[in-house]
């Protein structure tokens, strides 16, 4: 079925960014903590499938395989940028590839990485940039506000968003500095945003864009995992608690009854996992990771079926709402 590419766009408030409700996200193609599959000419090709499907906008960060996320974005999007939205992060260092990363909001740091960036993806200014963590070291608010702020006004960085943060971050930082949207992690099986967060982001004035990371929850929502799946120890799931014991056989449940639902609707239950993200209230896109085209292809659907309006929503609610993390 052909969409109209409008109607699966939307405007993050107060900006000109107009996002595909399915973003990419570029955190696995960076090479490290995913696993021994990553294959740079495979990521390559499943950006060029984003892109061909409609998805204008990226998420990367430079701790993504510590560069290596940008490089193969950057070499993915040669002689395709035009209209593509890149969406980077700053504000984590770390001592060495190997080395615990950990946050660093000062204004000398914020500067240092937001130059790296630009040089690695080749570009002179950032559309939308990030703080990647709240600040774990005694950096004052203002000060880090007042820097991104200071990098929109040299027209380094076109808007500001920030990742991680809860209601009272983000308010605390919205009295420093603006800002344009809020990257969270929401998916079907974790819903903590619906609380004070929702409401924090969308009673700005004006409302933020929120910008729902992890939204198949690291692939579990994409059905293909069973009680026996394992992961090898370069894979962050081999050490994600929701992976293992009761936890990953309660949600494997809830994941098999929405795939009878999908299977109803002839589309792949990762399409209707983020159909159901990016229907919700408050939510302007879903990132969805992904190493291969083939994934691509399944999650990219999603952006028509959250279209759908004679979709079987009201009975996707009544599955998940069985769903107790
Ligand atoms: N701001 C932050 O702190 C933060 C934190 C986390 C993520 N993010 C951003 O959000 C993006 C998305 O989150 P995420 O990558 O952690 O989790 P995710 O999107 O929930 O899951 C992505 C992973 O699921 C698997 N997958 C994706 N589509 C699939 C499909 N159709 N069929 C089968 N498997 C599929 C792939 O891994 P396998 O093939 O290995 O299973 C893929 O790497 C990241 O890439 C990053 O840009 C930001």
């Amino acid at each position: 079925m052909l969409t109209d590419p409008s109607s699966t766009r939307r405007r993050i408030p107060g900006t000109d960014l107009d996002l595909s409700t399915v973003g990419f996200g570029c955190w696995a193609i960076g090479g490290q903590w995913w696993g021994d599959d990553v294959d740079d000419g495979a990521s390559v090709r499943a950006v060029h499938a984003a892109l061909d499907a409609g998805v204008n906008w990226f998420d990367t960060a430079p701790l993504y395989g510590h560069g290596h996320a940008d490089d193969v974005l950057v070499r993915a999007l040669a002689g395709r940028r035009q209209g593509v939205v890149i969406a980077t992060k700053v504000g984590v260092r770390w001592d060495g590839a190997g080395a615990h990363a950990r946050s660093d909001l000062s204004p000398s740091w914020l500067r240092e990485d937001v130059e790296s960036s630009l040089r690695r993806l080749k570009t002179d200014r950032i559309d939308l940039l990030q703080v990647h963590w709240p600040c774990q070291r005694p950096t004052p608010l203002a000060e880090t506000m007042g820097t991104l702020d200071a990098l929109r006004a040299e027209g380094k960085v076109r808007w500001v968003g920030l990742c991680n943060y809860n209601a009272d971050g983000l308010r605390l930082a919205q009295q420093h500095g603006e800002v344009h949207s809020l990257q969270t992690p929401y998916s079907a099986l974790r819903r903590e945003f619906e609380s004070s967060l929702r409401e924090a982001a969308t009673r700005s004035e004006p409302p933020l864009g929120v910008l729902a990371y992890e939204p198949l929850c690291r692939g579990l929502l994409t059905g293909k995992f069973h009680p026996r799946s394992t992961f090898p120890d370069s894979d962050l799931r081999a050490r994600d608690e929701r992976f293992t014991g009761s936890r990953f056989l309660r949600a494997l449940t809830i994941v098999s009854r929405l795939s009878l639902l999908a299977r109803r609707l002839d589309v792949p239950v990762a399409a209707l996992a983020l159909a159901w993200v990016i229907r919700q209230p408050g939510i302007t896109a879903a990132i969805a990771g992904a190493k291969r085209a083939s994934q691509v292809h399944e999650n990219v659907a999603a952006m028509a079926l959250a279209e759908r309006e004679d979709a079987p929503w009201a009975e996707v609610d009544r599955v998940l709402s069985a769903y107790r993390g």
